[in-house]
Formats: structure tokens, sequence, C-alpha cells
């Protein structure tokens, strides 16, 4: 068994980021031991340096390997090239060897934009880490930040890539295995063929919607079988299946 934690949208520099939460979280997050810690982006409110600089310190408190991707708030003045000097690579990946686990982070943002895209450019980047981990029979993680389907309880729908459906077509004929995704604050699961599209609340901000919680997610993977565990702030848990 695999235990991954999946946490988004600390939207540090926000008036209403809590810097109690987000330790009490990172305490709890080390306690666990989990695999990897995937963040799938917003990790500043502004994309400014002190904030990155702030991000950079919190982060380094965790002890199991993480891997980072930059949310639309990330890339508000500059911080697209903020990101990657203190950081690190806008798109990478992580192997897990020993667990035979590839999680693939993309950047899904544009500067100073709030919508997302891919591009021809990355998504031949994800073809070949894709293919990369087909030829050796990993089970495959994708992370980015905006969602690849819409999401209940978000309002009006404008927030799904713009070129959601090429993104899409090449996830389920390659039966990537699960997808991790932040940006609406609203933590959710869905399945379409064999992959899991699941969606992260905001870690440590109070940018909620309705009377809901800071909040992360817990993710076992036991061969291909997948349980993703919501868990509160206020310490309430949850197992979201998708409907
Ligand atoms: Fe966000
Ligand atoms: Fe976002």
């Amino acid at each position: 068994m695999t235990k991954i934690v999946h946490m988004s949208d600390l939207h540090i520099g926000f008036a209403n980021f809590r810097e109690d939460i987000l330790l009490n979280t990172i305490n709890k997050i080390n306690k666990l031991n989990p695999e990897a810690v995937v963040i799938s982006g917003d990790i500043t409110d502004n994309g400014y340096y002190r904030e990155f600089v702030k991000v950079k310190e919190y982060l380094d408190l965790l002890i199991p390997p993480t891997i980072v991707i930059p949310g639309n708030h990330d890339a508000r003045n500059i911080g697209d090239e903020v990101f990657e000097e203190i950081i690190g690579d806008r798109y990478s990946t992580l192997d897990l060897e020993e667990s035979n686990i590839k999680i693939i982070g993309l950047d899904s943002s544009e500067p100073d934009l709030d919508h997302g895209k891919i591009g021809r450019l990355q998504k031949r980047f994800l073809e070949r880490e894709i293919k990369d981990a087909e030829d050796r029979n990993m089970f495959i993680i994708i992370t980015v930040h905006h969602h690849i389907i819409s999401i209940p309880n978000t309002g009006r729908e404008r927030n799904v890539l713009s070129d959601a459906g090429d993104v899409l077509l090449l996830l389920l004929e390659n039966n990537v295995n699960l997808v991790l995704s932040g940006h609406k604050h609203v933590p959710h699961v869905w399945k379409m063929n064999n992959t899991i599209f699941s969606t992260a609340g905001t870690v440590s901000s109070m940018k909620l919607r309705g009377n809901t919680h800071p909040s992360y997610n817990i993710i076992d993977i036991n061969d291909d079988k997948v349980q993703i565990t919501l868990v509160n702030n206020d310490g309430s848990t949850e197992v979201l299946t998708p409907p």
C-alpha cells in the first residue's frame, strides 16, 4: 500500500491565509510519513517574490518528497519566473521507484490570466512521460492545477483547461490512473472509464465555499485500487467516492 498526500491552494500572502493551519497540517503529514506530497498550485496569492520566499520556508519543513506545480495565482506579477527561481521547474516528474508510481506535474497557468491551458509543447512532454511510465508498467498520476472536468458547486463554469478535450482524450486513451487538481477549493472525485479525477480543497486559506473547512486529501493506493480520504481542519474525515 502506498500513501500519498494531496494538498492545494495554500494562498500564502492572502489576508485570510492561516499559518497555524498550514503548520499543523505539515506536522500531521510528517507524522503520517506518506511516500510523497503533491501540491497542486496556488501556493501564493499574488505571485509576489516575498510570498514565494515564505512558501519555500514552509515547504522545507515537509519531510517526504514533494512535487509542486503552479496555479493561476502563482503566475501573476511574473510569478511564473519567480516560481522557477525559488521552487523549481514549473512542470516535472517524480518517480516513486519503490512503489512503481510516476507522478507527472503540469503547469496549466498562463501569466496574469486565470484560465488554464496545457498547450502543444507541454502536451508532448506529457505524452513522452506517459509512454515512459507505460513502458515501465507504472501507476500514473498526473497533477494539474485547473481541473479537466467541471465539478459541482463551483458556479458558472469557466475554469476547465481551454484544451481540456485534447488532454482528456490523451489521459483516457492511455488509462492514466489518477488526476489531481485544485483551483476551485472544492474537494470532489469523478471517475471516467479507468481514470479517477480528484480535486482538493484549500489547505490553509479561508477562501471557502459555503460551510466547508480547509482540507487536504490522503490517497491510499493498493495495486490499482485507490481510496481518497478528505481530511478537514476540524479533524473530521470522509472517504470521497465517485457518484
Ligand atoms: Fe486557489
Ligand atoms: Fe486557482
